[in-house]
């Protein structure tokens, strides 16, 4: 029974014998999870659209497997999650990454951009779901992270499409935690603040607090142990990020103004 104090998912000791599917791993963040978790003694299966790097870079673990796939195809989820049980098994942990970001004004919407980045950073997670909650209630055990962005925090210039996606998961990942962890499943929200990956190479501004993705994958790995449900770093940045959108909205403007000097 969990009081206050416990942590909201059940903490993970060690990670050898552990088995994690990371999608959204050719790159970036996921890509320095997967290493992490490998080095730590892990099963680990990469998933993303990009094979040919997939496979050189799982070709160097040999806990690591590939099963490369557009997460955008409408039909594909079924089969993907069966081709990762194919590899592994069964499931512990699945880490949902994969997204996209258009950096993007008020005065320059662009519809066909807005529709990809709800598609891939929301919908496609909403298919994944379709296929993963059935599978880790029928084991009674496992964990989904999502990961989102402390940009879901609050509105910030140039998120216009890529904010909301994320925020639509932050909300996501709170009911989905109401809902399954009294079902003994585990849950994870996690919000990265800035990660120097392919990624945040087109933002033309200045990135206050940027880490690198060994230093994000280091802080999703701790979170995951301690049992966090909400896995949020680097903790200064993001902590004011978050204390920011707890303000009424007239301090709250004008101190974004002033951060972003927009
Ligand atoms: N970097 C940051 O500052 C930052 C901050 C907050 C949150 N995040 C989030 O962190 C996650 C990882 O981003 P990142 O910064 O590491 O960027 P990244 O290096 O561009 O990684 C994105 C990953 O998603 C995969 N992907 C993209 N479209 C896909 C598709 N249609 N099907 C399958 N896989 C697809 C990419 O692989 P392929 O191209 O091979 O398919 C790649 O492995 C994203 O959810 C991002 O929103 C990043």
């Amino acid at each position: 029974m969990r009081n206050f104090l416990s942590p909201l998912n059940t903490p993970i000791h060690q990670w050898s014998e552990k088995r994690v599917w990371i999608v959204g791993a050719s790159s970036g963040i996921g890509l320095a999870l997967a290493m992490s978790l490998l080095e730590a003694g892990a099963y680990v299966t990469l998933s993303a659209r990009r094979e040919a790097e997939l496979l050189a870079f799982a070709s160097k673990y040999p806990r690591a497997t590939v099963v490369a796939f557009d997460c955008a195809d409408r039909q594909i989820w079924p089969a993907a999650l069966g081709s990762t049980l194919a590899s592994m098994g069964h499931i512990d942990l699945v880490v949902l990454g994969a997204a996209r970001y258009d950096p993007m004004n008020s005065w320059e919407v662009n519809v066909e951009h807005v529709e990809q980045s709800f598609e891939l950073n929301v919908v496609s997670v909403y298919r994944a779901l379709a296929c993963l909650v059935p599978y880790f209630l029928e084991r009674q055990s496992g964990g989904i992270a999502f990961i989102a962005s402390i940009s879901a925090y609050t509105g910030l210039p140039r998120a216009l499409a890529y904010g909301a996606t994320k925020a639509a998961l932050n909300n996501l990942a709170e009911t989905l935690y109401f809902e399954l962890a009294p079902k003994g499943l585990n849950v994870y929200l996690i919000n990265p603040g800035f990660v120097e990956t392919p990624m945040t190479a087109k933002n033309d501004f200045k990135m206050p607090s940027l880490i690198s993705p060994q230093r994000a994958a280091a802080h999703i790995v701790s979170g995951l142990e301690r049992g966090k449900f909400e896995i949020s770093f680097p903790a200064g940045f993001a902590g004011f990020l978050r204390l920011l959108s707890r303000l009424p909205y007239r301090f709250r403007f004008p101190l974004l103004h002033k951060m972003t000097g927009l």
